[in-house]
């Protein structure tokens, strides 16, 4: 591969979720190999990429104030900006229109093109957000991975399901599936380069299909599990709707796939959730979670909720508070409803004032943090296995890692950073606060 971007150094800044994350180590993987240099910020770069968010109108905003910051480094220095991501695929040449500084708008499936348009001579302005039915593949030995000890692993992208305040199936389009074979290739490169977890990404996983054999998630599942050396295996997002027996049947009987589950509720009303199309009742999705607890007692699950969707009652409100209680989630995001373009929601009134709103998120929270407390309280004296992923960001005195049930971990130990990164260790809880449990290391296991 020709290297043309030599003597280039390019710094990306990452807004959005997991997918997001996994594209931008694509991404610099991919300029690697074509000769740029990864830098450590935004004075020391020729090329920077924006990699953006559209799910809610703070993401956007978020980018909005970004780019301000960038206009006037444009000012003093050359540098070529693009925007890249869901925001980019969204508003295509209106992102150009607005902000005039920028270079280039590329879609998620466009940043194979990135070499090409950085080395040409970035006079024109370039665009392109075309869809692609056809996985593009990365070679895993090119991309640029944030994390030694985790990885993420695409499986799937897009969506199908259109619930009606959700932009992601305009700005991921249609789902589609990752062939497995290319899937376990870069899983047993990552076992082989001594990475200890993978979490498995897409918009939708439980509706995977393989586009070459048809095999499913639950048998995914179980050849994910044959791979070596791998040890922990998680996966981000499942729709309730897919979520099925056979799925928690494979989860069960596969070791490593962790007894921990992200499974968005949204709402704990059957009316909204009927007005959100997300086709569950709340009586199906206390089944589904009535039945992985039977299957797997001690699983950790987690949920998304919404606020304020246009016409939530006090009554509907409350009944997100209760399935709250009744379930009693190891941890949960919570937002504020925000129209978004093209959705059908975005089409009615957005009813709920936004005092109203600010107040049932506020309770939807206060709820869970007491709820998230209690529960950590009952840890404090047991020993339990954590992954070691690093130095605590807030207290550099302490390690941070990660449990079986994705808790935080933070912990003390004698020995050196590097006999403990990467490395599974065994900690006595001896304290806690809501989002996060704290204790000692006992022996490594
Ligand atoms: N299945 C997707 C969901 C991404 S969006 C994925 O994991 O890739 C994550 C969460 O954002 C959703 O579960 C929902 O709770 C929230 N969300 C999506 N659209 C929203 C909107 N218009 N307003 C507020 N929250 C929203
Ligand atoms: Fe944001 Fe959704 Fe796009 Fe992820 S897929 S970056 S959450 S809009
Ligand atoms: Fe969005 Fe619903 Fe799909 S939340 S990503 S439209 S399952």
């Amino acid at each position: 591969m020709a290297k043309v971007l030599k003597n280039l150094r390019f710094f990306i800044h990452t807004f959005g979720c997991q997918m997001n994350e996994n594209d931008s180590e694509r991404i610099a993987g991919i300029l690697t190999r074509a000769g740029a240099q990864k830098s450590n910020g935004l004075e020391e770069s020729e090329i920077i990429i924006i990699n953006t968010c559209a799910v809610r109108e703070k993401s956007e905003e978020k980018l909005y104030s970004y780019l301000g910051r960038l206009a006037s480094l444009k000012v003093r220095k050359k540098v070529i900006i693009g925007v890249v991501g869901c925001v980019a695929q969204l508003y295509r040449l209106k992102l150009l229109e607005k902000k005039p500084f920028i270079d280039f708008v590329l879609g998620p499936d466009n940043y194979d093109k990135l070499p090409q348009i950085l080395s040409d001579d970035l006079g024109e302005k370039f665009i392109s957000t075309t869809w692609c039915r056809k996985w593009h593949e990365v070679p895993p030995e090119v991309i640029l991975r944030e994390n030694s000890v985790s990885a993420y692993v695409p499986i799937m992208e897009g969506c199908n399901n259109f619930c009606s305040y959700c932009i992601v199936p305009f700005t991921r389009g249609r789902e589609k599936y990752r062939p497995l074979r290319n899937i376990i290739h870069e899983i047993r490169f990552l076992a082989k380069e001594g990475f200890k977890e993978i979490q498995l990404l897409g918009q939708n996983v439980n509706s995977y299909v393989d586009p070459e054999t048809g095999k499913n998630f639950s048998t995914l599942l179980r050849e994910v599990n044959r791979v070596d050396g791998i040890k922990w295996v998680r996966f981000i997002t499942s729709h309730p709707k897919n979520l099925t027996f056979d799925i928690a049947q494979a989860m069960k009987e596969t070791e490593k796939t962790c007894h921990q589950l992200h499974l968005p509720l949204q709402s704990g009303s059957s009316s909204v959730l009927k007005r959100m199309n997300r086709e569950y009742t709340k009586e199906e999705f206390l089944e589904k979670v009535r039945f992985l607890r039977e299957f797997m007692p001690e699983i950790n699950l987690s949920t998304d909720i919404i606020v304020g969707f246009p016409g939530e009652t006090e009554k509907e409100f409350r009944e997100t508070l209760a399935i709250l209680k009744e379930i009693r989630f190891a941890n949960i995001f919570s937002f504020r409803y925000s129209p978004r373009p093209l959705t059908a929601a975005s089409r009615v009134e957005n009813d709920v004032p936004f005092e109203e709103k600010k107040r049932r998120l506020i309770e939807v929270q206060q709820l869970q943090k007491e709820l998230q407390l209690g529960k950590h309280k009952t840890f404090i004296g047991q020993v339990m296995r954590a992954l070691c992923m690093g130095k605590s960001k807030k207290d550099h005195q302490l390690f941070s890692g990660r449990n079986e049930g994705y808790q935080v971990v933070n912990f003390r130990s004698s020995k050196a950073q590097e006999k403990l990164i990467g490395q599974f260790v065994n900690v006595l809880i001896t304290g806690c606060g809501p989002y996060s449990l704290y204790g000692e290391e006992r022996d490594s296991c």
